[in-house]
């Protein structure tokens, strides 16, 4: 049996920052943002959109665009690292609001961006397992990345949520099981202690541990091959920023290569340079227009590729790689479906984005602020953000979380 994604769906907030903006505000060279991260644009929340907004919101397309019925739903998962309880789980919030079954089994999956990915492989072996007994999981990536204002991490935030239905008859990528990698470390190189709303980031260190797992989960999955590139159509990777996909690609060169691929070898890097135009770039626009968005950006570049390329690349073989800090990581081979173009209009998120409003620096930074005390808030106005139409968090009153539709 051959399971996999069978819908997918993304929202984020109604505002954006332009990272020309962040960059003049800071006093930073744009070009650092714009080429040295890839970054375009960010996403931002007001207090009214949060970890379970958006999850519903994108559920609610996932079901809605894929007609699929509430009442198919077995299993409901929402990774995330951005949770807003230290108990009580965004999945239990986000079954009632999208009106699922009693007898849909919930919960909240955290391991900093890799939340989703074990979402969607445990979902994968409980449809395998039987127990599914022909219902589907929804599994739903939903994050705030919030690094502070002037820190390193500044220009590496977003938001925004990818919902993700799974099931044994998929109509977009079917995953092989017997190609799927895994690798754990335990490393300090990104956490969020108790105590902080913003997460800590050793920035560099990161970025190696995340090559490291790359390369342990791909060897998981794949052994010793040396030519694996050459047999996919897409390379998607976990996308923090836009550059990092380009680190990552050069390392899977390296390992295929036996060596290291740099600018000093003008034929490597040629190679590099092409296989990560054919690959990886094409895929990447949707990430740069939103920013990190944490458990769900790899997603994002699956529904980039599905929306542009379904029918040309329909069975063809992708790789995804997932990564979150602290660390775990996932390396899979899927295939893409005949027929998903058919589902182009229900996951491409450009209408929504076209619909985003640009916000200055300094109300960036007021809704910075906002959000600092937002939790313990008894009311609050999705009005006064400009929000409408949707369902948003209204405020906490005798110590539990209003979700209102307004
Ligand atoms: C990603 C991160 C480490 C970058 O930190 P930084 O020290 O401010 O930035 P750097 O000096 O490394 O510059 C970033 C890139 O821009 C390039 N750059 C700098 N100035 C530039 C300019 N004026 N024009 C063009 N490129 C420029 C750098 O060369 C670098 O590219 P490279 O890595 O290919 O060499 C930081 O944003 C961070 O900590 N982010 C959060 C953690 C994270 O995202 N980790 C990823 C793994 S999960």
């Amino acid at each position: 049996m051959i399971t996999g994604i069978d819908a997918l769906a993304f929202a984020g907030p109604a505002g954006y920052l332009d990272m020309s903006d962040l960059a003049c505000a800071r006093g930073v060279d744009p070009a650092k943002y714009l080429n040295g991260l890839g970054q375009r644009r960010m996403a931002i929340a007001t207090p009214c959109e949060d970890t379970v907004t958006m999850a519903v919101d994108a559920g609610a397309r996932a079901l809605a665009g894929f007609d699929v019925d509430p009442a198919e739903i077995g299993t409901l998962i929402v990774g995330t690292e951005t949770g807003v309880d230290h108990s009580k789980p965004v999945a239990v919030y986000v079954h009632e609001l999208l009106k699922l079954d009693q007898r849909c089994r919930t919960f909240e999956t955290k391991h900093a961006c890799y939340g989703a990915m074990a979402g969607l492989t445990a979902s994968m072996d409980w449809i395998a397992s039987g127990r599914a007994r022909g219902r589907k999981a929804l599994v739903i990536a939903s994050d705030i990345a919030r690094y502070g204002l002037n820190t390193p991490g500044e220009p590496t935030q977003g938001a925004g949520a990818v919902a993700m239905i799974v099931s044994e008859k998929p109509r977009l990528l079917g995953i092989d099981p017997s190609r799927i990698g895994d690798y754990t470390r335990q490393v300090m190189d990104f956490w969020r202690p108790l105590y902080s709303k913003y997460a800590f980031a050793d920035g560099h260190y990161s970025i190696q541990c995340y090559l490291d797992a790359l390369v342990g989960a791909r060897a998981d999955a794949v052994g010793e091959c040396v030519d694996l590139l050459d047999s996919l159509a897409a390379c998607l990777y976990h996308v923090p920023f836009v550059k990092m996909a380009f680190k990552a690609h050069q390392r899977q060169l390296e390992i295929e290569h036996g060596g290291v691929v740099s600018r000093d070898h003008n034929e490597s890097w040629q190679v590099l340079k092409d296989s990560y135009q054919r690959l990886v770039a094409p895929w990447l626009s949707l990430n740069a227009d939103i920013g990190n968005i944490y458990t769900g950006s790899l997603f994002l570049t699956l529904i980039d590729l599905l929306r542009q390329q379904a029918s040309a690349l329909a069975g063809r073989e992708v790789s995804l790689f997932s990564y979150g800090s602290g660390c775990g990581a996932t390396f899979c081979i899927g295939r893409i479906i005949d027929g998903a173009e058919r589902w182009r209009g229900a996951l491409d998120p450009s209408a929504q984005l076209q619909a985003r409003r640009r916000l200055s620096i300094d109300e960036y930074e007021a809704l910075v602020h906002a959000s600092e005390t937002s939790d313990s808030l008894e009311a609050l106005d999705p009005a006064s953000f400009g929000l409408h139409g949707g369902v948003y968090y209204t405020g906490t009153r005798d110590h539990c979380r209003q979700y209102t539709h307004a």
